[in-house]
């Protein structure tokens, strides 16, 4: 919480909106809809978590996430809904050094909401907040490399691909690679001068 104003706070509670999604905290309410997502095995295939995941254990998360601040060290997570029907369609994941000057990124849609566009338009508000408006160095994200989809997104908004780790990751059963991406405030800022998202 280093060097925040009660004003910036206020603001920061109020969360972030793009053209077509509103990007919030969770509340306990959202329970059952993460509950549904996590638990669909298309979603989870590629993520740390196994599903199927109870609603208990989504209300325990949505409580946790719930309290976090996108301005502290460690992971906070967006709840992410489109801003004309109200309800969870997915979440975006900033995990802030402890330093605060670079994040990583995650990002999950329930599957009846992948295909539209909706998770880069997400990714690229967060993006902004945190490379823009909060002026940090360098965003990261890493996905499986097999997650064409992750890293399709992460082109879109402008990641440039920075390594490729082969066989890094034990998860469910079997060694998978890793790709890295990463985008710099400098790039950034030369990429949204010239029209880029
Ligand atoms: C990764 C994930 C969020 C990507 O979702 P996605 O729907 O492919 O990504 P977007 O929301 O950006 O949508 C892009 C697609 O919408 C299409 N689209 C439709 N309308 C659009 C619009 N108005 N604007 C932009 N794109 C639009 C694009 O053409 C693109 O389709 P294509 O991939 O068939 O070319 C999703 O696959 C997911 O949740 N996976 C499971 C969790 C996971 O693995 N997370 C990553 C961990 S690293």
């Amino acid at each position: 919480m280093r060097g925040r104003t009660s004003r910036q706070h206020v603001k920061e509670e109020e969360g972030k909106e793009t053209a077509r999604l509103v990007l919030r905290k969770f509340t306990l309410g959202d329970a059952p809809a993460l509950a549904a997502y996590r638990s669909d095995p298309e979603v989870s295939r590629y993520q740390s978590w196994e599903s199927p995941v109870s609603t208990e254990e989504a209300e325990r998360l949505a409580v946790t996430l719930s309290a976090g601040d996108p301005r502290d060290p460690g992971w906070f997570q967006y709840a992410v809904e489109r801003r004309d029907v109200p309800g969870l369609i997915g979440d975006v994941g900033v995990r802030r050094s402890e330093d605060g000057r670079q994040a990583e990124l995650g990002f999950t849609l329930a599957r009846a909401f992948q295909g539209c566009g909706y998770a880069t338009e997400a990714v690229a508000r967060v993006v902004k907040f945190l490379l823009a408006d909060e002026g940090l160095h360098r965003v990261s994200a890493a996905c499986d490399g097999r997650n064409v989809r992750s890293a399709g997104l992460l082109e879109r908004v402008g990641f440039r691909r920075e390594g490729h780790l082969v066989q890094s990751t034990w998860i469910k059963g079997e060694w998978t690679d890793d790709i890295l991406f990463g985008l710099l405030a400098s790039e950034y800022r030369a990429s949204s001068a010239t029209g880029r998202p």
